[in-house]
């Protein structure tokens, strides 16, 4: 379908930017905060760029007003941030900590004065290390209850304040690094210990989004989805089904589950006959279609191609945190599937293939399958930016980036998808979590690298660009 006229973005439409806490916080330890699992994970020996870590990040926790007066000189209508549950309760239950929950309404509150909506993330990966220790975090059900305790806590002191809320960030990514691949903590690479994580994390998500229903009856809360829509390599049958595999075990398993409170149907069975399902106990499938979400948050990067897999074939593989273009080898799963290059698409030095048109397939195939609105919580381009004489950062092909992304929401907006929002990935250049600093994604500079550096903010050609877009709603791109 080639459009020959576009509707304009609705004047509510939230034209945002994201970030999370760990990755632009900073004071780990300060104001009564207990340590996070990346606050221990990142000091273990190799385990990310160059050693990096957020003890300091972008020191947005003591910065917040400086970088919340940026937003609202670039006309931002809404911010994406995260609150940091160690923060809220340094050991993941008991006592709260009136200082944690004083920061997060200091920076609501000055966002609300300067009309930025705000989007509150109850989880963006940093659990209280207590909770790892105790009982082994997501690998126990005990983790409802203290989920549960913290989001509302969180609930009863912003409902009146905060419309826009998201359960948990990129729950499929983020376990898979933590129980495949081993590269976020605890560090596992267990296949069944991986669907038993998960399962829990969706009945945690399924709790707090009931008891959401309670307690900000006017709110809207949905998980945000690492998606990256599977194309096959080809036409031939055996790469469609490999593309077909592909889809179930790595999009439909967590948004079936959430959308629909279901598993996909062959990756169950397959998963069943080599006895890594997940146990499902009397009551589970119930609470996860009594706690499904009233809009799917899509963090959208990249799609990925794949190609058939003999068994015997091509097992799972790291992904590239050094920034070496065309070092990222083929990744996949013995008799189900594997990543083949789309010889399309160009990609980033990270390996990424840029892909907006995949963009406006991934709101479609979200919107058609499960029938809810939807927002962009993130999408951005992570580059090497190079700041110039005279406080300068050209990157003109991040803007490339944006501008076609954001075409593309237009597109799927005219093919009838219901999208709430935009969030561009990031507001401020962040921590990376296993590329360091190099990996940049945001319009504000901040002067540091590994090492450290003065924290200043710089603007860069790509914050006056959204600037822009935002004052023309979407027409000067
Ligand atoms: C998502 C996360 O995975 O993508 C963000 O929600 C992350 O926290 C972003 O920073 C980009 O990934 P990366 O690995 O390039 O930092």
């Amino acid at each position: 379908m080639h459009h020959h006229k576009f509707n304009d973005f609705p004047s509510d439409f939230l034209w945002g930017a994201a970030s999370a806490a760990y990755q632009v916080e900073g004071g780990w330890n300060a104001d009564g905060k207990g340590p996070s699992v990346w606050d221990l994970f990142t000091k273990l020996p190799g385990k990310t760029f160059e050693g990096s870590n957020g003890d300091v990040a972008v020191d947005h926790y003591h910065r917040m007003e400086e970088d919340v007066a940026l937003m609202a000189e670039m006309g931002l209508k809404a911010y994406r941030f995260s609150v940091s549950w160690p923060r809220i309760y340094p050991t993941g239950r008991g006592e709260v900590n009136e200082a944690g929950l004083a920061f997060y309404e200091k920076l609501i509150d000055t966002l609300l004065a300067h009309k930025i909506e705000p989007v509150l993330t109850l989880y963006h990966w940093d659990l209280p290390q207590a909770l790892q220790d105790e009982y082994g975090g997501w690998e126990d059900r005990r983790i409802i209850e203290d989920f549960e305790r913290y989001c509302v806590t969180l609930y009863q002191r912003f409902a009146g304040k905060v419309k826009y809320w998201v359960s948990l960030n990129e729950q499929n990514y983020n376990l898979t690094n933590a129980y495949q691949l081993g590269t976020h903590p605890p560090a596992v690479q267990d296949r069944k210990r991986f669907f038993a994580a998960n399962h829990i994390a969706f009945l945690a998500n399924a709790r707090v989004i009931k008891a959401f229903r309670q307690h900000v009856p006017n709110g809207l809360i949905g998980p945000s989805f690492a998606y990256s829509p599977a194309y096959p390599a080809s036409c031939d049958p055996k790469d469609m089904l490999a593309y077909e595999n592909a889809e179930e075990f790595n999009n439909l398993w967590w948004l079936d589950a959430y959308c629909f409170g279901r598993y996909p149907q062959a990756a169950l069975a397959y998963l069943r006959e080599n006895g890594e399902a997940p146990e499902i106990l009397p009551g589970d499938m119930e609470l996860l279609r009594e706690g499904t979400p009233d809009y799917i948050g899509v963090n959208y990067y990249y799609t990925l191609t794949y190609t058939d897999n003999p068994l015997g074939g091509q097992t799972l593989q790291r992904i590239n945190t050094t920034g070496k273009k065309g070092t990222t080898p083929s990744s996949g799963i013995p008799g189900l599937y594997k990543t083949a290059p789309n010889p399309h698409l160009e990609t980033s030095n990270w390996d990424w293939a840029i892909d907006p048109t995949g963009m406006r397939i991934a709101l479609r195939r979200l919107s058609s399958r499960y029938g809810l609105p939807l927002m962009i919580t993130e999408n951005g381009l992570g580059e090497f930016d190079k700041l110039e004489a005279g406080d300068k950062v050209n990157d003109e092909y991040r803007i490339d980036y944006l501008r076609s992304h954001v075409k593309a929401c237009q597109e799927a907006m005219q093919d009838g998808v219901e999208l709430l929002g935009y969030c561009a990935w990031s507001f401020t250049d962040i921590l990376s979590w296993l590329n360091g600093y190099q990996k940049r994604y945001g319009f504000v500079y901040v002067d540091r690298d590994e090492q450290g550096g003065s924290l200043r903010r710089i603007k860069k050609a790509s914050f006056h660009w959204y600037s822009q877009v935002i004052a023309s709603q979407g027409k000067q791109l």
